[in-house]
């Protein structure tokens, strides 16, 4: 095989991922990439079969007058055959624990997970944007629609924690607490069963905080009776964490769920505290921001006034407001139907001048959307971290992430308790 330059995985499954949104794709590439990345950890045995047979594949489609034997194929992923470790963010060497990262994103929980020397041995997520951003920054294409027996099959047993903001649901519930079926059909019903599967040694849940009122508080209740219950885990009560508290100025409040396997003893856990460290929006402003990109017309400006106006109190306007350099951030996110209603949590600037191929068509004020690399910070993200996507998803990825210092601050605690138990 004459190869001089790697082969790029996406390059090569590129009509395929151009078809849809969401699923269908194969998991071809999440094979190969989840193999890669477990070289040495024991948990590449079990992707290894299907990656020489995709590998394979590929060589003999790009080397067609070349005999490509599995040894081959074998050889040709052992030589580092595909572009899958040029990332900003590799494998940890010598990890300290073993994680699996469902309703993945872009990676907020595995970023804070590598951060503490844990290991990646599983990932899903179903949004080709988003897989895009992952693949980026972590060089592993993550399985798809994790409702699919396909996929679950890929997850391999013996990791430590279970990672999960999975989005929330109501159940229907039959009797009185509702238990393990009353949840069928639901994605929390997806992530008990991969718990009673595999029997993480810890769980840690992540989810909106409205979770807690949901459906009377019905949905919670439920949740919490399954994992305490019927899947025998530890789970101390509930937790509304601030990401204000863990050093990025963003008002996002999101309960947390943490459980202990409850055969390892633990009866006892402390959430995290505030750091007490005061960060403004000044602190992470971008400067330099191009204008004609991210500054609003005169009109839109006098439109969000004029809607705001309307709608104050009715809890039905566009949420936007206007950030100070010293004060800190509303939560982002992206509304529905893909409007981006918070990109105009603007952000006042003092030293704008207009210049003249946008004099009188952009506000004198100078508000302007914060950009995506804002919201990434804003969410705890590293200047490193890739965007490889438009802006349009862009935010729409950040404002659906998790603010990555709370999560570390807590998986951090979790992992003092864990870090030891052998089972
Ligand atoms: C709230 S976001 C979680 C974001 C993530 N914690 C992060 O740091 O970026 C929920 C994610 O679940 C994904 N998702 C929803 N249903 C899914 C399914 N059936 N299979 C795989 N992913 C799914 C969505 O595309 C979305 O990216």
């Amino acid at each position: 095989m004459k190869q001089k330059e790697k082969i790029s995985l996406e390059k090569v499954f590129e009509k395929e991922y151009k078809i849809k949104h969401f699923e269908p794709e194969n998991n071809k590439e999440a094979i190969i990439t989840h193999f890669l990345h477990n070289n040495k950890n024991g948990v590449s045995q079990f992707f290894k079969k299907d990656a020489i047979k995709y590998t394979k594949e590929i060589l003999q489609y790009k080397f067609p007058d070349e005999e490509i034997t599995n040894f081959v194929a074998e050889e040709a992923l052992q030589y580092g055959i595909f572009d899958t470790f040029e990332i900003p963010f590799p494998p940890v060497e010598n990890p300290k624990f073993k994680f699996i990262d469902l309703f993945a994103g872009i990676g907020g929980f595995r970023l804070a997970m590598q951060n503490l020397g844990g290991k990646c041995v599983f990932t899903s997520e179903w949004d080709k944007e988003a897989k895009r951003t992952y693949k980026a920054n972590f060089g592993e294409r993550p399985f798809g629609d994790i409702t699919k027996e396909e996929t679950k099959s890929f997850i391999p047993d013996s990791f430590d924690l279970l990672c999960a903001g999975f989005p929330c649901q109501a159940f229907s519930i039959a009797g009185k607490r509702g238990g393990f079926e009353d949840t069928r059909g639901t994605l929390f019903f997806d992530v008990a069963e991969i718990i009673k599967r595999k029997k993480p040694k810890a769980i840690f849940l992540e989810n909106v905080k409205g979770l807690r009122n949901h459906n009377g508080g019905k949905t919670l209740a439920t949740i919490l009776n399954v994992l305490r219950n019927d899947l025998d885990y530890f789970v101390p009560e509930p937790q509304i964490i601030n990401a204000k508290d863990f050093g990025v100025p963003q008002n996002r409040e999101r309960i947390y769920i943490v459980g202990f396997r409850n055969d390892l003893g633990i009866d006892n856990f402390d959430y995290p505290k505030s750091i007490n460290k005061k960060v403004t929006f000044s602190q992470i402003k971008e400067l330099n921001v191009p204008p004609t990109k991210y500054f609003l017309s005169t009109q839109y400006v006098q439109t969000l006034i004029n809607h705001k106006a309307r709608h104050e109190g009715k809890g039905n306007g566009f949420g936007y407001a206007i950030i100070p350099d010293e004060g800190i951030s509303n939560a982002i996110v992206v509304g529905g139907m893909g409007r981006e209603r918070n990109l105009v949590l603007d952000h006042r600037i003092t030293d704008f001048t207009p210049t003249t191929h946008i004099k009188g068509t952009v506000n004198r004020e100078g508000i302007r959307k914060m950009t995506p690399r804002e919201w990434a910070r804003l969410q705890g993200f590293p200047d490193n971290f890739i965007i490889p996507v438009a802006d349009a998803s862009a935010y729409k990825q950040f404002g659906n992430s998790v603010a990555v210092p709370a999560i570390q601050a807590t998986a951090k605690e979790i992992l003092k308790l864990i870090g030891n138990k052998q089972k």
